[in-house]
């Protein structure tokens, strides 16, 4: 499966309303990029604008981080399989079960909406999550990094596609037969921000990585459309 998946960025839509995005989007000139919609902007603007923006030619990674008992998590999943979205993610904390009716939620979804199926990955830890959040709060015993591994292979076993990790995990990933998306990303030069590890587009192109997603580094760029062709010229290797 990775064999065919061609290299890709993702922008991250961090914006607060449509407006906003859309006065992004007209910076990008006729640039159609990839663009993550987060929980923020979903849950005020709805599936609406989503469909706009598949109408308007973009590609939608929905990244709403579903986590709930199978049965819910299938029935939403089928409903955001309808609206075409292209990735679209749970918790690996959902267990196997979870993540297989995810899968039928959204394989179904997108067939009665006529949609090629939305590739589903997985979360293995927040970044936010650390080794002493995972043994003092959630009384989790084994280190971090074993349990992002045995997610990811949960995640294989439910037939999912791939997860999100950071750029310096893709190879494990990729050796899991898994796609790799990875936010962490800056361009040489720009400040890390709030980020803790993070990797260049052409980093992210040599450890492996099958989609960046790229926030800040392009949306707050001087020039976004600058930023965005220098981070496709790295990772992708053309325009
Ligand atoms: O601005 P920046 O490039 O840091 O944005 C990264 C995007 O990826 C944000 O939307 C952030 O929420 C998301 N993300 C992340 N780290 C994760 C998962 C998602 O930065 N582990």
């Amino acid at each position: 499966m990775l064999d065919n998946i061609k290299r890709e960025v993702i922008i991250a839509c961090d914006f607060s309303s449509k407006e906003d995005v859309n006065a992004f989007l007209a910076k990008m000139g006729e640039a159609k990029p990839y663009l993550k919609i987060g929980m923020e902007l979903f849950y005020k603007e709805g599936p609406a604008m989503v469909s706009e923006l598949k109408s308007r030619g973009y590609k939608i990674f929905l990244d709403l981080k579903l986590h709930d008992i199978p049965n819910t998590v299938y029935k939403a999943m089928r409903n955001l399989g309808r609206l075409g979205v292209d990735i679209t993610n749970v918790h690996a904390a959902g267990g196997i079960k979870m993540m297989e009716y995810a899968l039928k939620g959204l394989t179904e979804g997108s067939q009665e909406a006529g949609y090629e199926r939305a590739r589903l990955i997985a979360i293995t830890q927040l970044t936010s999550t650390d080794e002493r959040t995972l043994k003092e709060e959630l009384l989790i015993s084994v280190p971090l990094k074993d349990t992002v591994k045995a997610y990811a292979e949960n995640a294989r076993k439910a037939g999912l596609d791939g997860v999100v990790c950071s750029a310096h995990e893709a190879g494990i990933i990729k050796d899991l037969g898994l796609i790799s998306v990875t936010p962490g990303i800056r361009l040489q030069g720009d400040s890390a921000d709030d980020q803790k590890r993070v990797a260049t587009p052409a980093l992210a192109k040599e450890w492996g990585s099958t989609y960046i997603v790229v926030g800040r580094s392009i949306t707050g760029a001087a020039d976004p459309l600058a930023a965005y062709k220098e981070c496709v010229k790295e990772f992708v290797g053309r325009i």
